[in-house]
């Protein structure tokens, strides 16, 4: 076994760009690039905060590759922009645009990210940590292309879906499978090793705004600029969810079960996504594979708070400290 590498695949809203930054601040892998995909924002709009936010924290070597634009089943680019996140997916806060250009297709229809992945899976095999944080576009269509190199990942730890709890954009899905549900479904029942991070898990682990005032007492200008961008998310989930003490940190816990996976207890099952009607975009078990002894996807019920919360504020902190 050799170092570990890890690629994260955002649609940059504001928990994509805390799951970037933790992961930037963790020693145990080394971040070989980032993929983007439509979701939080539109396709551009996610890549621009990628770049955007990368420059921020100091860390312009680390490619951004060009990845889908629509979901599986759309015949036009996703344009919708998600109140959660604000006007431009950082909460509104404008960053400095970044002058690098990102990895693009060499032909028209074409997917960089999937050319990106599949290569690190063949490169690194074992050793690549995957973490997808939006919808799971890219990698159905990696799987599609090149299921065998896929299988050779060593780790897939996806934020998505919800098993024990409602959804949060319809009763039954979360938003990550709701943006692409033909997608969730075809990595689901691929049979591919999948831990799935999802509501049951990221609605425990959340942040107050107490905590922003230690990034800003750092007084660099990525710890101000995250505790505005941050800040603005908090408002909004605090006025939609009274019952939670912050935001949720759905993306960067994602991010730190796929670098520590003891810091959840899962289940073992076979997930699917139920495609029509009134539940569409729901992750649930998939009754034709009840039976079968094989379990692909790990979901995560149980998390240790404690020691999540040590991780990600120290790991923050550090990051937001960099320039
Ligand atoms: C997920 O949806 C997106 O809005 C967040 O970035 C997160 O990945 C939470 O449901
Ligand atoms: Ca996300």
């Amino acid at each position: 076994m050799g170092a570990k590498r890890l690629i994260l695949d955002l649609d940059l809203g504001i928990d994509d760009a805390m799951a970037l930054a933790c992961a930037l601040a963790s020693p145990e892998a080394e971040l070989i690039g980032v993929t983007t995909v439509f979701g939080n924002v539109p396709r551009a709009q996610s890549v621009a905060n990628c770049l955007a936010v990368l420059e921020l924290l100091g860390h312009p070597e680390v490619p951004v590759v060009e990845g889908a634009d629509r979901a599986l089943a759309a015949t036009e680019p996703y344009t919708t922009m998600v109140d959660v996140h604000g006007t431009n997916g950082m909460g509104g806060v404008e960053l400095p645009a970044s002058r690098r250009e990102p990895v693009r297709a060499a032909e028209t229809g074409g997917n960089a990210a999937v050319d990106f992945l599949l290569e690190a899976a063949k490169r690194y095999g074992e050793d690549l940590i995957f973490v997808p944080t939006g919808p799971l576009t890219n990698l159905a269509l990696a799987l599609e292309r090149d299921a065998d190199a896929v299988r050779r990942i060593g780790r897939i730890v996806l934020m998505g879906g919800a098993l024990t709890q409602p959804g949060n954009v319809t009763p039954g899905a979360e938003a990550n499978i709701a943006n692409d549900p033909e997608a969730a479904d075809a990595v689901f029942r691929s049979g591919v090793p999948v831990t799935m991070v999802g509501l049951d898990v990221t609605h425990q682990v959340q942040l107050a705004q107490t905590e922003l005032d230690r990034w800003r007492a750092l007084g660099t200008p990525a710890a101000d600029a995250y505790a505005q961008i941050v800040g603005y998310y908090i408002d909004f989930y605090v006025r939609r969810s009274p019952y939670l003490r912050g935001c949720a940190l759905h993306d960067p816990l994602a991010v730190a079960v796929a670098l520590d996976p003891s810091l959840v207890e899962t289940f073992a099952t076979n997930l699917k996504v139920d495609l029509e009607g009134p539940f569409r975009g729901r992750t649930i078990g998939d009754p034709e594979r009840l039976a079968d002894p094989h379990k692909t996807t790990e979901v995560a019920l149980k998390v240790d708070l404690e020691r999540f919360e040590t991780i990600f504020k120290e790991r923050m902190l550090q990051a937001l400290s960099a320039k």
